[in-house]
């Protein structure tokens, strides 16, 4: 080979290397940034999920402070005002249509003590704290069902040992919204709720018969209660699955890791007899 080839040859190998080199050097900056990029936007979600339990916290925190005050403040004056009612009508002597017009105010009394009543078991259901979760969930669908007519059969519900407040709280009202859901939504005519316990996982399962959920509904961004079910599950350390076919009906499970001691008191549970004001 003359050395004019050589040249040559050596001149091509070291324009490769060079360009090879760079080429290189190009990937592996590529490579970092994207890496960083991901690290960040991990990092963002990351933040963000913390806020919003938080925000969830926050709310729960509230919705207990507000149902205390209807129950104290409003609910005592409108005990109150019974009371008076009661206590005028026995001690007057009233015209027939002044009677009428007095049984109306009473009767709307007792209707706004319902309502009161309704508000405030609705923002903070009391019977949670007192009986626990599986009674506080019987007592929810035996409401859901005078209110709105479907039957709820409750399956499964085996004992649970005594969950923290937040747990506890964060299943009811997961349940809750998934059977508002099937009230509001669904056409069913039947619901399910099952509740089990098994090697530490709880599984939560609320199936109704109606027409079955749009599957684009359920990671819609304005599906607002089915992100606050998973926001809810998440903060258990858990996850919510929805499984729907047309026309069969739709199920929201969620399964959670549950961690706890005691079995609940079942005695606790005719002593609280419900949300009564
Ligand atoms: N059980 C159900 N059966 C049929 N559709 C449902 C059911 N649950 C939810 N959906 C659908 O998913 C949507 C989102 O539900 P959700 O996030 O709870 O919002 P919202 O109840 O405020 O409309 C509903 O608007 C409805 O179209
Ligand atoms: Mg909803």
């Amino acid at each position: 080979m003359s050395s004019d080839s050589n040249i040559i040859l050596t001149a091509i190998f070291s324009v490769t290397t060079v360009v090879l080199g760079l080429f290189l050097f190009f990937v592996i900056m590529m490579v970092r940034s994207h890496r960083k990029i991901e690290a960040a936007q991990r990092e963002r979600i990351r933040q963000m999920q913390i806020f919003s339990e938080k925000l969830q916290s926050a709310r729960e925190e509230e919705q207990k402070q507000i149902a205390r005050e209807l129950h104290d403040e409003l609910g005592g004056a409108l005990t109150g005002i019974k009371y008076d009612l009661l206590w005028l009508g026995k001690h007057t002597a009233m015209k027939s249509v002044v009677k009428e017009r007095f049984q109306t105010i009473r009767a709307m009394v007792d209707t706004t003590t319902k309502t009161v009543q309704r508000i405030s078991s609705g923002l903070r259901p009391k019977i949670l704290d007192t009986v626990g979760l599986e009674a506080a969930v019987e007592w929810h669908t035996r409401e859901f069902t005078k209110r709105t007519s479907i039957e709820v059969k409750l399956k499964e519900i085996n004992k649970l040992p005594s969950l923290d407040d937040a747990v506890a709280t964060g299943v009811y009202r997961i349940i809750q919204e998934a059977l508002t859901n099937v009230a509001r939504h669904s056409g069913a005519t039947r619901a399910e709720v099952a509740m089990q316990l098994n090697d530490g996982e709880l599984r939560v399962e609320i199936a109704d018969n109606g027409k079955g959920i749009d599957q684009a509904m359920i990671a819609h961004p304005e599906s607002l209660g089915i992100l606050s079910m998973q926001e809810r599950a998440r903060m258990l350390g858990g996850k919510i699955a929805i499984t729907s076919n047309p026309g069969k009906g739709t199920c929201v499970i969620l399964s959670a890791p549950i961690h706890g001691g005691n079995q609940l008191n079942e005695a606790n549970v005719a002593k609280a007899g419900g949300d009564s004001l």
